[in-house]
């Protein structure tokens, strides 16, 4: 069994073709979509009405939640506070309607946990020790028997892991593919698909396979040129068309 990992989406219609594309090559069925599927870019109705169309198992990130309730918005720097303004305005109802029902955290197959930037918290990061020790005593506590997480809001792939012996660590994740310990615990990163920031403006996404259990990160050329067109057309910031391109 194969499950896709995309998230950060963040209405890029051309990444996110470019993706299902890949996933679609090698037969993947489901496809689970970790938040931000609207804000920063050009094509927010367009990535909605797909991941609503292909059934792809999804959850509310911060972006989402803000283009429907825009006082959670106040916290976001202008930049993306004025992608979300305008996604609210460029979105209809239905599109509204599907985002709005999205929930902040899953259980897929009562194996995977699924959620944004942590549990119940759409806008909390998990980019340092504290905060995956955090997530991992939650899990522990909440979700016993479940070892393995799935989290985005970095627009960075990462793996934290947690030993027998309740060591936590972040892996080296220089090589495209890893096996799992069986075990361990692990909260991990697919990165972005539509605005990465790790200096490679590739869309990046990961398969998780279980038997046995191997993450391989992937990374895909989409058609740059065209989603930076369309935010310069939609007036979009600039640096938002820019940024693409320099992966940051
Ligand atoms: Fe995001």
């Amino acid at each position: 069994m194969k499950i896709a990992i995309v998230s950060d989406i963040h209405s890029n219609i051309e990444a996110l073709t470019a993706v299902l594309k890949g996933i679609d090559e090698e037969g993947i069925s489901t496809i689970v979509n970790l938040g931000d599927l609207v804000g920063y870019n050009a094509s927010p109705a367009e990535c909605v009405e797909l991941v609503r169309q292909r059934h792809i198992v999804s959850i509310l990130g911060n972006h989402d939640r803000a283009v429907t309730r825009i006082e959670f918005a106040e916290g976001f720097n202008i930049l993306a506070y004025q992608a979300v303004v305008w996604s609210a305005k460029t979105l209809g109802p239905e599109h509204k309607e599907f985002l709005e029902k999205l929930q902040h955290t899953r259980l897929l197959w009562n194996r995977y946990l699924l959620f944004h930037g942590a549990p119940g918290n759409p806008d909390a990061y998990i980019s340092y020790l504290f905060q995956a020790r955090k997530v991992f005593n939650y899990m522990r506590k909440k979700t016993p028997g479940v070892r393995i997480a799935f989290f985005g809001h970095t627009h960075k792939c990462a793996v934290w892991e947690r030993d027998v012996r309740g060591k936590i660590s972040k892996l080296d994740i220089q090589g495209d593919s890893f096996h799992l310990d069986p075990e361990h615990m692990y909260l991990i990163n697919p990165g972005s698909v539509g605005q990465p920031r790790q200096h490679n403006w590739k869309a990046s996404y990961l398969v998780f396979s279980n038997e046995p259990e191997i993450v391989r990160f992937k990374s895909l050329a989409y058609d740059l040129h065209t989603a930076q067109d369309k935010i310069r057309r939609a007036k979009l910031p600039e640096f938002l068309a820019e940024r693409l391109g320099a992966g940051m």
